[in-house]
């Protein structure tokens, strides 16, 4: 590697630029002779018998009964698959790994915020789970019981979706950015006997106080049973006799032993909410022998992973998809060893990931663009400074990555010669559904390529619903997928009119609209409902609004999400105070406060806007599109449909003022 590729400046830079006029990489030759997939035909034959391809796929886990069908559509949109069949996740997961022999192999290299290590073994989870499954059972939590989960990211969160799961108890994880509010509301839509939680977080140094900040949300919460505590930081946490327990008791008091039992393979693993086009957040329920099926396969064929020698890095946050599928159960049911990261990627130094590719030697990463753009932003010497010649693969989730990271990353993580995966997938897909395979598919920067075998997408027009080969469209897919969502969780019918009303009972609406190249590529441009989506947190526009129309000065609010060179997207909210009230920095600060009590930190605005009146149709209806014309600087759009066009104008004075403020 030349050495401007480490040092950064301007010769990089000139260097990107230059490789922007490149359309597509092929897989490089040393990647692709020791591939596991390196036939192209694996994509013909999943095509020509998807079923087969499935059934092929399920048989690498370990099933206690065979399944009868592979997949049962009697029903659509409502699919089963491998009915029949019988399996237990954390069997699959840790137990079966231990009886192979390999109980000793690290599974997480865990590295705390303040530099402390963890080596956790197959053999210690094997330990572990058992306990706390048992544990979990002497509360009284039976099969089909929902546990909420709201830990940072340690192990005991590992422990605690595979000790449900080994029950059959169904978990319900929050991802620990999200406010107690949140979490609040999350357990009382789902119901949830227990909550396992922690007595604090760690955040860059600081520690927060959880337990007690849990307590004040959800004390007259009737469903909830029972609350248990892991003690990680040692921060006081506030205890309430009979009603909680600290993990390490329960776990020492119970039996060590807990016989995995076998559960259909429709038995629900888990529940997991995500934001929709409503304030509501909509549970998307994943069951148990498809889903493991789907996160298996692709985290094998997609990583290429060689479980004996990859050290493989998901610098996600489990409380997503993407740490339940390729944190946790993905990597697990390969036996692959993993690095697990507590902490931020800028503490306690900007070159922190770096340290720890170097540490661990990983050979895999994968992360979100907005990751990858921030680190361009610190400049390329720092990973510059760290030995990464270990990384062999590079992949790329959550939101469309811009070609100039998409080639920065390639260069300066990649050295050159690690190919890029950037695998389109949702929370409701369960698995990566659009990617290259790495030794097969030559990639272009931008595009995620081609769908994974098995996987049936098309670009469809918006109004007649044909495909399109070639130009710009929705997103959908046309056949069911083993690791597909089974409904929103007590909502059937949400389910149907959300995803697969526009089209037809067999058509998967995705809610992107994404282009088609000439090459059958697919580019995913975004999403088309009120999703926004920032630094890959998914956020509902209408979420966002009802916070802020809890404070009590606002009259009103909009959001948009905001095109942001850092994190994809921003939320951008026009805000309508009541009376003569001005719009003062006082308020603007209650008013991100407000949103971080009722949602998280993640979700505050980055923008207010003061408008003295939003643009409404004459039935009353704010015309969101609207405003993204005017805080995107384009020509606006029909207005003859508002009932006073005027507010456009004045609206469109504030962004220009606001701009010029902001240089
Ligand atoms: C939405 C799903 C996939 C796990 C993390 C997010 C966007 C996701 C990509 C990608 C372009 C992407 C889509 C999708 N998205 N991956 N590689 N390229 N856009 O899961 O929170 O359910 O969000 O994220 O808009 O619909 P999620």
């Amino acid at each position: 590697m030349s050495d401007s590729a480490t040092t950064g400046g301007e010769s990089l830079e000139h260097e990107l630029e230059t490789l922007l006029s490149v359309e597509r990489f092929d897989p490089p030759e040393p990647f692709k002779e020791q591939a596991l997939l390196d036939d192209p035909e694996v994509y013909e034959r999943a095509r020509r018998d998807p079923q087969g391809w499935w059934a092929e796929q399920a048989a690498a886990l370990d099933w206690s009964r065979e399944w009868d069908t592979v997949l049962d559509d009697a029903n659509p949109p409502f699919y089963k698959w491998f009915t029949g069949g019988k399996l237990n996740a954390s069997y699959n997961c840790v137990d079966r790994h231990v009886e192979a022999g390999i109980g000793d192999r690290v599974a997480y290299h865990w590295r705390g915020e303040e530099g402390e290590e963890r080596d956790v073994t197959y053999a210690d989870l094997h330990r572990d789970v058992q306990r706390f499954a048992n544990a979990l059972k002497d509360l009284g939590v039976a099969p089909g019981d929902i546990v909420g989960i709201y830990l940072p990211m340690i192990p005991e969160v590992v422990v605690s979706m595979l000790a449900c799961a080994r029950i059959g108890a169904v978990h319900n994880v929050v991802f620990g950015g999200f406010s107690a509010e949140s979490v609040r509301e999350r357990m009382e839509f789902s119901e949830a006997k227990v909550l396992i939680t922690v007595d604090g977080a760690r955040r860059k140094g600081r520690t927060a106080p959880i337990k007690a900040t849990v307590d004040d949300v959800m004390g007259d919460l009737a469903t909830l049973e029972t609350i248990v505590v892991v003690r990680s930081t040692g921060i006081d946490a506030p205890m309430t006799d009979g009603r909680d327990h600290f993990y390490d008791e329960i776990c020492d008091a119970a039996d060590p032993v807990c016989p995995p039992e076998p559960f259909d393979a429709e038995h629900p693993l888990f529940i997991l909410y995500t934001s929709g086009s409503t304030a509501k957040p909509k549970g998307i329920l994943h069951t148990t022998g498809g889903y493991l099926t789907g996160v298996a396969a692709t985290h094998r064929h997609v990583f290429d992973l060689k479980p004996e020698s990859d050290v493989y890095w998901c610098a996600a946050d489990v409380g997503w998809i993407t740490g339940h599928s390729y944190i946790v159960y993905g990597p697990l049911l390969n036996g692959a060893t993993s690095v697990m990261w507590e902490g931020a990627p800028d503490f306690p130094h900007q070159g922190i990931w770096w340290e720890l590719v170097e540490r661990y030697k990983a050979t895999i990463l994968y992360a979100a663009p907005t990751a990858i753009r921030t680190f361009m932003k610190w400049g390329a010497e720092l990973p510059g400074k760290y030995d990464l010649s270990s990384l062999r693969l590079l992949g790329s989730v959550g939101e469309p990555i811009n070609p100039k990271a998409w080639l920065w990353y390639r260069r300066v993580i990649g050295g050159d010669r690690c190919p890029i995966v950037d695998t389109w997938w949702q929370t409701e897909t369960g698995a990566i559904m659009i990617t290259p395979l790495p030794g097969i598919v030559a990639t272009k920067p931008g595009s995620a390529t081609l769908p994974f075998p098995g996987i049936f997408a098309e670009v469809v027009d918006e109004s007649t619903g044909e495909p399109i080969d070639e130009g710009q469209g929705l997103l959908v897919l046309t056949q069911p997928w083993p690791s597909m969502l089974r409904t929103l969780y007590k909502e059937d019918d949400r389910f149907v009119e959300t995803y697969f009303a526009r089209f037809g009972e067999r058509t998967y609406l995705v809610g992107d609209a994404a282009r088609k190249d000439k090459d059958g590529y697919f580019w995913i441009i975004g999403r088309i409902d009120d999703v926004v989506n920032v630094s890959g947190h998914r956020l509902s526009t209408a979420e966002v609004e009802s916070a802020i129309v809890a404070h009590e000065r606002v009259a009103e609010a909009a959001v948009i999400g905001q095109s942001d060179e850092d994190t994809g997207q921003a939320i951008a909210a026009f805000v309508t105070l009541r009376g003569e009230i001005e719009g003062t920095d006082v308020v603007v600060e209650e008013i991100r406060a407000v949103v971080a009590e009722r949602i998280g930190r993640f979700a505050r605005p980055k923008r207010i806007i003061w408008a003295d009146d939003l643009p409404k149709t004459r039935s009353g209806k704010i015309m969101r599109r609207l405003l993204r014309d005017i805080a995107e600087g384009r020509a606006l759009g029909d207005v003859t449909t508002l009932r006073d066009p005027g507010v456009m104008g004045a609206l469109e004075q504030k962004i220009k003022e606001g701009q010029a403020q902001e240089n």
